[in-house]
Order: structure tokens, then sequence, then C-alpha cells
């Protein structure tokens, strides 16, 4: 039997849950899952260590371009590497977090970035781990820039509220009210730091958006599998 390969761009603000979403997704469908923003935090990460100017524009992107990054696409095993460093865990601290739209907004990185990602995407419907399935691809523009070719595009929202409660838990255990307002801050500083880079419009044209403010992981990831559904058949 031959498959189709399957191309499924998901975008959304940092707590609309896409992460956990798509990797779901991924598994249920057996596609690989290509989590860009990763890539982003590596990238800053491996400019921390190299000693760069994060505001030295040149440079960040001298460094990015020759990046030693391994990125696994198994939505089962996450691992990220810079040479043989695991990073996988460092670089979801909030001295990446913080520090990470300065990279993002950075063109020349975006362009190397989304060239590793347009050719993650394409191993992955010749082959690679999905065994030519295809993979769901994660970020804020990959509906957009990254797979506007990709036969399922979908917007995952949530609500501010929605979103900072989510935050507060992932960081800190807890959606209470002290701990939405340590991560307030860090979610509405970058929401608006990634802001201003214009590729994040997202084009309303044949992408679906779904608002998960009020459904939980579960129903999220129906309301995902849903809308695939609706827009491959
Ligand atoms: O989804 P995340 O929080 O791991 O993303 C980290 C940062 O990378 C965030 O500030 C937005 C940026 N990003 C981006 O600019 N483009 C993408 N395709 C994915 C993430």
């Amino acid at each position: 039997m031959t498959t189709t390969p399957l191309t499924i761009a998901i975008d959304g603000p940092s707590g609309s849950g896409k992460s956990s979403v798509s990797k779901e997704v991924a598994r249920r469908l057996g596609l690989a899952y290509l989590d860009t923003g990763a890539m982003y935090r590596a990238a800053t990460w491996w400019c921390l260590r190299e000693g760069v100017d994060l505001a030295d524009a040149d440079s960040v992107t001298a460094v990015v371009d020759t990046m030693p990054l391994s990125q696994s696409v198994d939505p089962d095993n996450q691992v990220i590497r810079m040479d043989d460093v695991d990073i996988t865990e460092i670089i979801r601290e909030s001295s990446i977090s913080t520090k990470v739209s300065q990279v993002a907004t950075n063109l020349e990185v975006r362009d190397i970035l989304r060239a590793l990602q347009r050719s993650r995407i394409d191993a992955e419907r010749n082959g690679g781990f999905s065994g030519g399935n295809g993979i769901v691809a994660e970020g804020r523009d990959i509906t957009t820039v990254v797979a506007p070719d990709a036969d399922a595009r979908i917007l995952l929202t949530a609500s501010e509220e929605a979103r900072l409660a989510r935050r507060a838990k992932d960081v800190h255990g807890t959606a209470d009210a002290a701990a939405v307002e340590a991560t307030k801050d860090e979610v509405l500083r970058r929401d608006a730091d990634d802001s201003t880079v214009s590729q994040f419009q997202v084009a309303s044209d044949g992408v679906i958006t779904i608002d998960s403010s009020d459904l939980d992981f579960e129903q999220t990831v129906r309301a995902v599998l849903a809308a695939i559904e609706q827009a491959t058949a």
C-alpha cells in the first residue's frame, strides 16, 4: 500500500497548547513532529554559549549559520543536541525564553532556519523517521512562510487568560494567582516582541482557526484531527 505523505502546519502563540497538541496529533497519525520554536531556542543557546552579543545581528547570523544542531522528529523522544551536548531541557529555561525573540526577529536567521525546516519537512515526505508518512510542523510562521503549501494549515489560538494559566502550570506546576502573575511579564513581552515579525500575520485564506480556550487537551486534539480531515477530504 502506498500512502500520500502529509504535511500538517500548526501555528499559534505561546500557551496555546500547540506543542503538546501537535505532538499528540503526530503520534496518532504516525507522522514525524518538528518543533520549530526549539530551533530558535537552540540557536539562542548556541549564540550565548559562543559569547555572541545578541544585538549584533551579523555575528548572530554567522554563528547560527554554522551551528552543529541535531534534532529528533520522533514525537515520543524529542532530543535536541548541539554537537554532543544535550540541550533538550536547558533551552526551556527562562534565561533562553526571555532572549529568544532577539534571535527570532533577525530576518537572516529566519531564512537559515526556514531552509532547515523546509529540508526536514521534505525529508519526511520522502522517507525519514516517518517512512514517508509526513510531518506535523509547529511554530509561528509554518502556515504562512515555511509550508504555505501544507495539506492542512491550522491556527491554534486561546484567550490571554487561558494562555497565561497554561504557561504558569507548565513553569510553576500551578495556575494560582501568584504563578500567573509570575509568568505574565514573560508571556506578554514575548507576544509583543514576536509580533514585530510581520511573517506571523496569518493569512486567513485556507487556514483553519481553532480556539482552545474552553477545550481540554483531548478535545483540542480531536478538533485538530477533525480540521485535518476536513482539509484533506
Ligand atoms: O514556541 P516556543 O515558545 O518554543 O518558541 C520560541 C520562540 O521562537 C518564540 O519567541 C517565537 C519564536 N518562533 C519563531 O519566531 N518562529 C517559529 N516558527 C517558531 C518559534
